[in-house]
């Protein structure tokens, strides 16, 4: 069940070039959400009618953690927010992590991707090994370690495996019965592939462009194996059915 909120900034932070992480005190939605889940966040600018999905990063009691990369005028709104700030926020929202697995786990995080497997990696209990992948300046990661090994793979090769996630797999010899995935679309594509290729279970978390968040306007579709149920066609929409999938469910 999804609550629409006024949150209470608590702290904000610029942890990397234009990546922001804001713990926020909330009532319902930090304790009812789960790994893969995420939020609306409100513009205070009425222009701005549409809420921004932003994915759960952490959550410890009635507090919320969202990092974010500012890349339009909502986001660069949220980067201002000052500690005391009240925001307009409803969530959890969408169908996250199956929390079952107690087999071998790889997780990767890609670029802004990264935040929301920070939850998983902390909630999922068994052996777990992390690849994270940048393109060259590091944030979270040291906070991975706490619940897993950690590989690093950049792109400019400053740190870690030069190239990305997969590259990291293969130079590493890294191997798992499940695999769990956030980041940019070529990369989910790679470990869907990789996950038929090498007959492995795999969870991605997909981030289409959204207007309601709220399983509405369809605006979020992305196509599918099976019909839908909702709208007869061979389409899921990432707000309500996702944004986790089997990615053997979706076509990328
Ligand atoms: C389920 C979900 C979870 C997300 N979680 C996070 C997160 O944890 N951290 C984070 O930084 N971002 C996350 N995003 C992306 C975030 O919602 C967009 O960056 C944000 O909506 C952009 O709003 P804006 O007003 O700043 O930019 P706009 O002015 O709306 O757009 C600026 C640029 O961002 C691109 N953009 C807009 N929406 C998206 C989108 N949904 N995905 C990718 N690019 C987009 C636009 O094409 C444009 O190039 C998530 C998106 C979804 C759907
Ligand atoms: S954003 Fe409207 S249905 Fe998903």
């Amino acid at each position: 069940m999804a609550y629409r909120e006024t949150a209470t900034v608590i702290s904000k932070d610029k942890i990397a070039g234009d990546v922001y992480d804001i713990w926020f005190e909330t009532e319902k939605i930090a304790q009812e959400a789960v790994p893969g889940q995420f939020v609306l966040v409100y513009s205070k600018d009425k222009a701005r009618l549409l809420p921004r999905p932003i994915s759960v990063c952490l959550t410890e009691g009635n507090k919320l953690r969202l990092v974010f990369r500012a890349v339009g005028e909502g986001t660069k709104e949220f980067s201002e927010f000052e500690t005391g700030d009240k925001v307009e926020i409803q969530g959890p929202v969408g169908h996250g992590y199956d929390l079952s697995n107690k087999k071998k786990a790889l997780i990767f995080g890609g670029g802004i991707g990264i935040p929301p497997m920070l939850n998983l990696a902390k909630e999922l209990d068994c052996e777990k090994q992390i690849v994270l992948g940048y393109r060259d300046e590091l944030f979270l990661n040291e906070e991975f370690e706490k619940y897993g090994q950690v590989y690093i793979a950049t792109e400019d090769g400053s740190c870690g495996t030069k190239g990305n996630v997969l590259n990291a797999v293969d130079e590493l010899g890294l191997d798992a019965d499940v695999l769990y995935a956030c980041g940019p679309m070529p990369m989910l594509r790679a470990i869907k592939n990789y996950a038929i290729a090498h007959d492995k279970e795999a969870y991605i978390s997909l981030e289409e462009k959204m207007a309601c968040g709220m399983g509405a306007c369809l605006s979020c579709v992305c196509k599918s194996k099976e019909v839908d149920g909702h709208s007869k066609v061979k389409n899921k929409r990432v707000c309500t059915e996702g944004p986790v999938f089997d990615a053997r469910e979706v076509e990328i």
